[in-house]
């Protein structure tokens, strides 16, 4: 097992009717900047939900953070928080919607010359605006992690930035507000938990029982509720397990002690970088095809997930390894995942932009950093 230190702040509230507790949450004299997305919040009840929760509080809005979310548009809510003088950040929504706040929370303090180098340099976060959320889908994790990710729209480039003062104080996470999703949202949030889990799981063995066990866990609620909540999307437990499983399997507690990989996230998020394909189906797409590049690297992970995870027990571990690969894109397949780029009208020629960027960043990726620009070309040709 590696080392690892392990830290999370946020606070947890699950359940029905835990939006109320906003005003048990907030600062009676916070002053709130309540940011939000394209206003599905607006017709599902949420909102006034959270109004009747924040009483006579001072709240401004700021709506149309959108869905992989533009630097150029937080910029718009900074300027709002210094005008205002807003203390308190309130994002009320999916991964977008928080992500947003994370980076404005950021944004807002910081001292450098260009905010954007929080991203693209990697620049320290000393301080960040206050926030604690209220999610609505299911997928991201950014409710309890300190990650967020943006793209800016002038130059196509979709990147992360990670700072302990990014972790929301709380987050608010009732399974009701995920029973107007759309399906493909659904489908979505199952995709990007299931290869959240993978990305920390799915390297070489280290003798980490209880990590992978944790993961191997995550992976088969996904299996069992994934496989019903099509047909059921307005069952509680169903919703409820998927909603907590999101949470769990992006929050630092599965990775402690393992290798990590995420090269499936890099290639993903360069496909909605340039291609605007949500994230989600970038994953499912990508997956299938970086674990037959780089089968022997993974070949016992692969084998101990076909057994313990799809129970399968017969064959070589190369074998199971291969069944393990068709089962998670039959998964995939199941709840209604594109897994081939053809599926989302692209072609081999959507290809080069993404390796020349490769090249260019000098990136090499993986858990062994050895997935260059060559492989990456070979893991998008298998999905074509
Ligand atoms: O904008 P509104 O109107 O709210 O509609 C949203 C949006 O159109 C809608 N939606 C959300 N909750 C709903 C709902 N519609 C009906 N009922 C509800 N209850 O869903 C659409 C997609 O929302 P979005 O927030 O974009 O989706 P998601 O949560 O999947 O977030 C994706 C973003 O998170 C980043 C991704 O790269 C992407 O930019 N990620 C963030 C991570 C992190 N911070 O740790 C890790 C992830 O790997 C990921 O990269
Ligand atoms: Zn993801």
């Amino acid at each position: 097992m590696d080392n690892f230190s392990f830290y999370n702040p946020t606070r947890i509230v699950f359940g029905k009717g835990t939006i109320a507790e906003l005003d048990n949450l907030i600062p009676k004299t916070a002053k709130i900047l309540l940011i939000y997305g394209g206003g599905s919040i607006k017709k599902n009840g949420v909102y006034e939900q959270v109004m009747a929760a924040l009483g006579k509080r001072k709240v401004t809005e700021f709506e149309g953070i959108e869905p992989n979310p533009f630097y150029e548009t937080c910029l718009d809510a900074v300027k709002i928080i210094k005008q205002k003088k807003i203390d308190f950040l309130l994002p009320v929504g999916g991964g977008s919607v928080i992500d947003a706040t994370k980076f404005i929370a950021a944004a807002t303090f910081y001292d450098g010359k260009d905010t954007w180098d929080i991203l693209s340099m990697q620049s320290e976060v000393k301080h960040a605006v206050s926030f604690g959320c209220v999610l609505t889908l299911p997928a991201t994790g950014s409710e309890m992690n300190r990650g967020a990710v943006i793209t800016k729209a002038e130059t196509k480039e979709k990147l992360a930035f990670h700072s302990d003062e990014c972790f929301p104080l709380f987050s608010i996470l009732d399974p009701e507000t995920t029973y107007s999703l759309p399906k493909r949202q659904i489908t979505n949030g199952i995709v990007d938990t299931f290869v959240h889990v993978i990305e920390q799981y799915c390297t070489f063995p280290k003798r980490n029982q209880l990590s992978d066990r944790f993961a191997e866990s995550i992976l088969q609620t996904l299996v069992e509720e994934g496989s019903k909540v099509m047909k059921n999307p307005t069952d509680y437990d169903i919703k409820a397990n998927l909603m907590w499983a999101a949470t769990m399997a992006l929050n630092g507690l599965i990775a402690c002690g393992q290798p990590e990989d995420w090269a499936t996230h890099m290639i993903g998020h360069e496909l909605t970088a340039f291609y605007d394909i949500d994230h989600g189906v970038t994953l499912s797409i990508v997956l299938p095809g970086l674990l037959r590049v780089m089968k022997k690297d993974k070949l016992d992970k692969l084998a101990q997930l076909a057994t313990r995870v799809f129970g399968i027990s017969e064959g070589t571990r190369s074998e199971r390894a291969d069944k393990a690969i068709l089962a998670i894109e039959r998964f995939f397949r199941t709840v209604g995942a594109p897994t081939h780029l053809s599926d989302v009208n692209l072609d081999a020629s959507c290809i080069d932009p993404i390796v020349e960027r490769f090249k260019e960043r000098g990136w090499k990726l993986g858990e062994k950093q050895n997935i260059n620009p060559l492989k990456i070309r070979e893991i998008l040709q298998n999905r074509l």
